[in-house]
């Protein structure tokens, strides 16, 4: 497929300055494997910093707003983010979906706002545990993912995590064959909008509790092109398992 691997950090609201020496072994972690791409997105406060620190690894944020400027107290523009560091941005994590009411529409404006900014996006996705239980998670979040996918939408400046939100720092995951089975069909949805061309270039990440012990199994799987991992990736002895298994 040639899809390169991707594996990004969400340091969610984790990280001062003093955690700055993780950001730079991270960043050597990734210098030292370049055929994996790696990436911390941070929190705000820390973006223009980390991205002085030398080393492999890119720096992003965790979320930007959808307009260019305004009466928009406390939030970040997209070439806000991008001018101090960021090179990429996540949208419509499940934790901004719910704690902050995210819709899909906002998110696929938010991503719209980005790559006008010169950001590349992460897109999340992911079902609820009800959602999973009751069966058809498959055509829930393929659903999710058509209606938050932006206009343009093109593996050059996009990829999609899909992240079950049951699993999201729990430490439990998906059957590998759910896994398969979903990141499967969300590339036959986007296939249904992109293209196969396009659809077949994007990377579809996994996140949910991945970590050292599961990475190399969950990266093996042919549709999953790398990790969006939170509570591994705090520091580079954590991380740095996931980034080999890549
Ligand atoms: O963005 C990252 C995910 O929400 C996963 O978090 O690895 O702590 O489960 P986690």
């Amino acid at each position: 497929m040639g899809r390169r691997k991707l594996v990004v950090g969400n340091w969610k609201m984790n990280g001062l300055r003093a955690q700055l020496p993780e950001v730079e072994a991270i960043g050597a972690l990734a210098a030292e494997r370049p055929v994996v791409e790696v990436g911390l997105c941070l929190p705000a406060t820390l973006i223009m910093a980390a991205s002085q620190v030398k080393g492999g690894a890119f720096v992003g944020a965790q979320d930007c707003h959808m307009k260019d400027n305004g009466a928009h107290t406390g939030c970040l523009s997209a070439a806000m983010l991008a001018e101090a560091g960021a090179s990429w941005t996540i949208v419509g994590h499940s934790e901004r979906r719910q704690d902050q009411g995210e819709t899909d529409a906002d998110i696929a404006a938010k991503a719209l706002a980005a790559r006008a900014a010169g950001l590349k996006v992460i897109l999340c996705v992911g079902e609820s545990l009800d959602v999973r239980d009751a069966g058809g998670a498959e055509d829930v979040v393929s659903a999710q993912l058509l209606a938050s996918l932006p206009e343009g939408a093109a593996a050059d400046w996009l990829a999609i995590a899909y992240e079950p939100i049951w699993a999201i720092g729990t430490g439990r995951i998906p059957t590998m064959e759910a896994v398969e089975a979903m990141h499967k069909a969300l590339r036959a949805a986007l296939a249904s909008r992109i293209g196969a061309g396009e659809a077949n270039a994007m990377r579809i990440l996994y996140g949910g509790s991945m970590n050292g012990e599961n990475a190399a199994e969950l990266m093996a799987i042919e549709d999953v092109d790398g990790g969006l991992v939170g509570g591994a990736s705090l520091t580079a002895t954590k991380f740095a398992p996931v980034i080999a298994a890549a």
